[in-house]
């Protein structure tokens, strides 16, 4: 099968379309025949190993030997493994792994799968795991969110900001996204009840307050966050489209602001994305009921995803990025 490997860290230009061995599956994984697959900064972030702290896990010097790039993807299931139930060959599907979604099949557990919506194309299904993931339990569960209340989302327009505007109208807030001036009506159109264009206005100097504030963006101080924040509001600490930090890249904020919670008033919490069937089936259903809906800036073939990476790479994708097969 055709896989993207890549040898050294680098840009994009050191990915490589190889013919590679299909998987075997353990007695507990499926075999998933991919169908469709989205990019997330978490593959640029493996590919450079940008932060540096990536190379802890997948190779100090180097990649270790037979790596397949890619998380998000959605296919048929091929296979299934002797202790597997509730997924059957023929079975078409959505969710993720942690890596090797970037190839023509991958060995996936069934704990980070569900069965794709009928009306749902594989191509928007590829683009959900992470993102929306990555939303939704920053939003309820780090977020503690509650209807009614006032929540704003910095960043609102890329891949995990669309979801999260999204998410935090169907959990009933009052939501404001935070974009600039060309995705304004995107953001509106997800149901963003307010819109702030960064271009020309710094959210954290506004005179409104928030109850939940999402920073997806890290390009503000944590003293200018908590400054838009009620009394007993929160600060939910996502990523770092905008970090600079080659040792620790988003992780610095996070660490910068599970320091700051011990001394400050406000809640301060980050996300660590747990790609789960559970939310996965949540987030088909609020799909198949059109409350919810992924959006797509631009779909790639397979052979293309090099420059699928270089698009996202500039940081000014609206919503996902898809890879077709
Ligand atoms: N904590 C976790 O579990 C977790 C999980 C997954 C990802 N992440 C992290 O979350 C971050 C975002 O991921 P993503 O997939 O949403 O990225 P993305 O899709 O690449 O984000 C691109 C978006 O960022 C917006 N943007 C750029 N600069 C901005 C600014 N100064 N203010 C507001 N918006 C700005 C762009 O809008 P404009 O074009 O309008 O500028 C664009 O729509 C990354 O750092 C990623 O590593 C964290």
């Amino acid at each position: 099968m055709k896989a993207w490997t890549w040898e050294r860290y680098g840009p994009p230009d050191v990915l490589t379309l190889r013919d590679v061995d299909e998987p075997g599956i353990a007695r507990d994984e499926v075999l998933v025949r991919v169908r469709a697959a989205s990019v997330n900064p978490y593959d640029w972030r493996h590919l450079r190993a940008d932060p540096h702290l990536v190379r802890l896990s997948i190779g100090l010097r180097r990649p270790k030997a037979g790596l397949v790039l890619g998380a998000d993807l959605a296919g048929v299931v091929e296979r299934v493994g002797e202790e597997v139930t509730g997924l059957r060959p023929g079975d078409e599907v959505f969710g993720e792994v942690p890596l090797g979604a970037f190839a023509e099949a991958v060995a996936v557990s069934p704990r980070t799968l569900a069965v794709k919506p009928a009306g749902l194309s594989f191509e928007r299904a590829a683009a959900v795991s992470m993102a929306a993931h990555t939303a939704l339990q920053g939003l309820r569960d780090e977020g503690r969110i509650a209807p009614g209340q006032r929540v704003l989302i910095n960043g609102a327009s890329g891949g995990i900001g669309t979801f999260a505007v999204q998410l935090a109208k169907v959990l009933g807030a009052e939501v404001t996204g935070v974009c600039s001036t060309r995705n304004l009506e995107l953001v509106r159109s997800l149901g963003a009840d307010d819109v702030v264009d960064y271009t020309g206005e710094d959210f954290t100097e506004r005179d409104e307050r928030y109850d939940l504030l999402m920073d997806i963006v890290g390009d503000r101080s944590l003293a200018g966050l908590r400054r838009v924040l009620t009394p007993r509001g929160t600060l939910v600490i996502v990523g770092g489209i905008a970090s600079t930090s080659r040792l620790l890249g988003p992780a610095a904020q996070m660490l910068r602001g599970a320091l700051a919670s011990r001394f400050v008033g406000h809640r301060i919490a980050s996300v660590a994305w747990k790609p789960n069937a559970g939310d996965l089936r949540f987030l088909a259903e609020l799909m198949e009921e059109g409350r919810i809906t992924p959006v797509i800036d631009r779909t790639y073939p397979f052979t293309e995803l090099p420059e699928a990476l270089r698009h996202l790479e500039r940081r000014h994708a609206r919503g996902k990025i898809a890879i077709t097969f």
